[in-house]
């Protein structure tokens, strides 16, 4: 595998994009809201099916919003979303960002949000990001952290699902304990003015506790990360079936809590 080649670990199985669908920027970009302004230009890296990015665009607005992504299916998905929305300041492009196709300085705000975990060479992801966008202008990454995660009651076989993804996502190229290094990989990238904060989700309602535990349940049989894992000879099939039964276990509980921790960046350019 070559340096900036990982395999993207969870795939867009439908268990995955109920968990991404679910993202706004209230949610999952607070950290950045304060910077954006109508008239700005943005690119959103990796933006999946694009519910972030179409909020990013509704407050830039007229301002033009690029959205880029390693595959063109979950484009088209984002290019629905921003069609439902009525937008039509957003475009829709393929790009690997390790070597985005963008001249110098294009973009006031460059964002990314749950990508760089999983490339395969996050410095230089930064550095491309920091390459497009222009002298003054923002570079907002934010990621997850899944050494970090935690949640009450134990259940045993959650550990082993805690152990499992890390050690899946690092063989496919990835870092997921990456929002505790997106400062670092900042600084590595030639920033100097960051401003590195921290922000969590939190699923402890019956709601949302049923919600997260059923899309990481049906994850953990039936996305790409199954595949890989069984392929990789990281889990056999009936140990994937006992990490998911784990998950509904936990799911049940009326006193169940999880908290997502995730580490973020603002950088200047
Ligand atoms: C966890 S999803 C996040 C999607 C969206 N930003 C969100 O938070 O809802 C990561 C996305 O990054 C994309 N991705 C992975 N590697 C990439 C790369 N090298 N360049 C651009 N996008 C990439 C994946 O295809 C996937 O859609």
């Amino acid at each position: 595998m070559s340096k900036e080649t990982a395999v993207y670990t969870h795939g867009h199985h439908e268990s995955v994009l109920r968990s991404h669908r679910w993202r706004t920027a209230a949610n999952s970009a607070g950290y950045l809201l304060g910077e954006l302004r109508p008239g700005m230009t943005a690119l959103d890296v990796g933006c999946g099916p694009g519910t972030i990015t179409a909020d990013i665009a509704a407050l830039v607005a007229p301002g033009q919003v690029t959205a880029v992504d390693t595959t063109r299916e979950i484009l088209d998905q984002a290019a629905e979303v921003a069609a439902e929305r009525g937008l039509q300041n957003l475009e829709f492009t393929t790009a690997d960002v390790h070597a985005l196709d963008f001249p110098d300085d294009t973009f006031d705000v460059v964002h990314a949000h749950q990508v760089l975990q999983h490339v395969g060479d996050p410095v230089q992801a930064l550095r491309e990001m920091r390459r497009v966008c222009r002298p003054g202008g923002v570079v907002a990454a934010r990621d997850s952290d899944y050494a970090a995660m935690t949640w009450f009651p134990e259940v045993p076989a959650m550990g082993a699902w805690q152990d499992l993804y890390r050690r899946v996502a690092r063989a496919n190229g990835g870092e997921p304990d990456a929002g505790r290094r997106l400062l670092s990989w900042a600084r590595r990238a030639g920033f100097t003015d960051i401003i590195p904060t921290a922000a969590a989700w939190c699923f402890g309602t019956p709601e949302s506790r049923d919600w997260w535990s059923g899309l990481w349940a049906d994850r953990t049989v039936g996305s790409v990360y199954a595949k890989l894992a069984v392929e990789g000879g990281h889990a056999t099939p009936e140990q994937l079936t006992a990490i998911a039964e784990a998950w509904r276990t936990w799911g049940a509980q009326d006193d169940g809590w999880f908290m997502v921790p995730h580490g973020e960046v603002l950088c200047r350019a």
